[in-house]
């Protein structure tokens, strides 16, 4: 274990500060951090459902009738219940597909979808900057795989010909792969623009719409709903870890493939159920989500008080129309670092931070996740708080160690 890993080599200096954090508190906006308390920017509750009164009300009941270890056992076997039927129907009925499949896990769901959806036949034509548990995905698929610039369209129909004459060779078929919303950059997936290709070629879309589930479209269908192209997707997934707040997720598509899904999905046919007070809370999540507009107004509201102001005072924020806001600065993880630290010790906010290797060296990016239990006064104390910090940034300010950087407070980082 010489080796470390890409970030286990940062782990010394970083552990339990950069990476490993600890928040405590109620789930929402003001948290603690190593006993002070932090305006919170780095939380998927878009929508603010974590803490809801009715969503914990639901999650109590659940556990207290039901118990956390029903159903024991695979659905296949003897873990099918009831609930998740139903929880597999409403979500069906909400997305406009003809059936649904529950998941564990976000990850190692869309791992498994890829997995049995592809045979060695086929192509798989990707996004580059898609999701880590995509890529995973895609390692297991015996096939070829073909990725294409992110966003780019160009790319993707140079792509779609090499697999259209891979494919033409072996009897096999194409899947096109991308996110709805990219959860670094906060860019849209080009479904529009993917589904209108389907006229030259030949193609089934699968979108992995993490973070655009709740969050994106009239009534919080997702991207696809959004752009107004919900039945070119040919299979939608999400997981519940985001604007749904719990654990979980799930794969819509016509009948078939669901049913195919059903039999042929490894990690679920041999894997546990999602237990009882998850799936009944679900299914208080996905009232709300349905029956409550508000609560995406609200967060709409956040965000875009969020891009103006930092718009306004010159911040690059990429190309984001979505709620995640990347906000670019120039420096090297050293800075960025120090300046995270000053953020958090002398400004008290919290947000996530992304360097190299994730992004190119040279560039920090402060990530933003607003939600709908923030406020405006929090957007405005932010945006003040970043214009400081970049004037700090400009004058060479986190030059400096970092420990000196948020003097006088004493912070010992990798304790
Ligand atoms: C695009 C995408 N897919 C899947 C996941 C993983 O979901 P889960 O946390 O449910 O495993 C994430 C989480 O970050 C994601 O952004």
């Amino acid at each position: 274990m010489q080796d470390r890993g890409p970030l286990g080599r940062h782990a010394k200096a970083a552990h339990g500060y950069y990476m490993f954090p600890q928040l405590e508190g109620e789930i929402g906006p003001h948290m603690r951090f190593r006993g002070k308390e932090v305006l919170n920017w780095s939380l998927n509750n878009y929508l603010g459902l974590a803490n809801h009164p009715e969503v914990r009300q639901a999650d109590a009941d659940a556990a207290a009738q039901f118990g956390m270890a029903a159903p024991m056992g695979a659905r296949m076997m003897s873990g099918d219940t009831k609930y998740h039927v139903q929880l597999e129907q409403e979500l069906s009925a909400f997305m406009g597909y003809e059936d649904t499949m529950l998941m564990n896990f976000g990850y190692q769901g869309i791992m498994s979808v890829i997995e049995a959806l592809l045979d060695r036949h086929d192509v798989a034509v990707y996004d580059a900057e898609s999701h880590a548990c995509i890529i995973d995905g895609l390692r297991q698929h015996l096939g070829k795989r073909l990725v294409y610039p992110h966003n780019d369209m160009a790319g993707l129909e140079r792509q779609l010909q090499r697999a259209t004459k891979l494919t033409a060779e072996n009897n096999g078929a194409i899947l096109v792969i991308t996110e709805g919303v990219f959860g670094m950059s906060g860019n849209e997936g080009k479904l529009k623009e993917i589904v209108e290709l389907k006229k030259k070629y030949n193609f089934r879309l699968l979108v992995d719409d993490a973070h655009g589930f709740g969050t994106m479209g009239p009534t919080g269908a997702g991207t696809a709903e959004h752009q107004g192209v919900g039945a070119g997707v040919d299979v939608y997934f999400s997981t519940f870890a985001k604007s749904m707040a719990s654990i979980g997720a799930f794969v819509s598509s016509e009948a078939q493939v669901i049913e195919y899904l059903r039999y042929n999905t490894r990690s679920q046919i041999f894997a546990k159920a999602l237990p009882l007070p998850i799936v009944v809370g679900a299914l208080k999540r996905l009232e709300l989500l349905r029956t409550r507009p508000e609560l995406r107004e609200k967060l709409w509201t956040i965000v875009d008080a969020l891009k103006t102001g930092f718009r306004a005072k010159g911040f690059n924020i990429g190309t984001t129309t979505a709620p995640v806001i990347p906000v670019v600065l120039n420096g090297d993880e050293t800075l960025a670092m120090a300046m995270v630290q000053d953020l958090r010790e002398n400004f008290g906010i919290f947000c996530s931070i992304v360097v190299y290797p994730v992004i190119p060296r040279g560039m920090i990016i402060l990530r933003i996740i607003p939600t709908a239990v923030h406020e405006l006064a929090d957007v405005e104390r932010t945006i003040t708080t970043f214009e400081e910090i970049q004037r700090r940034l400009t004058a060479g300010f986190y030059n400096k160690s970092y420990e000196e950087v948020a003097m006088p407070v004493p912070v010992a980082v990798g304790e």
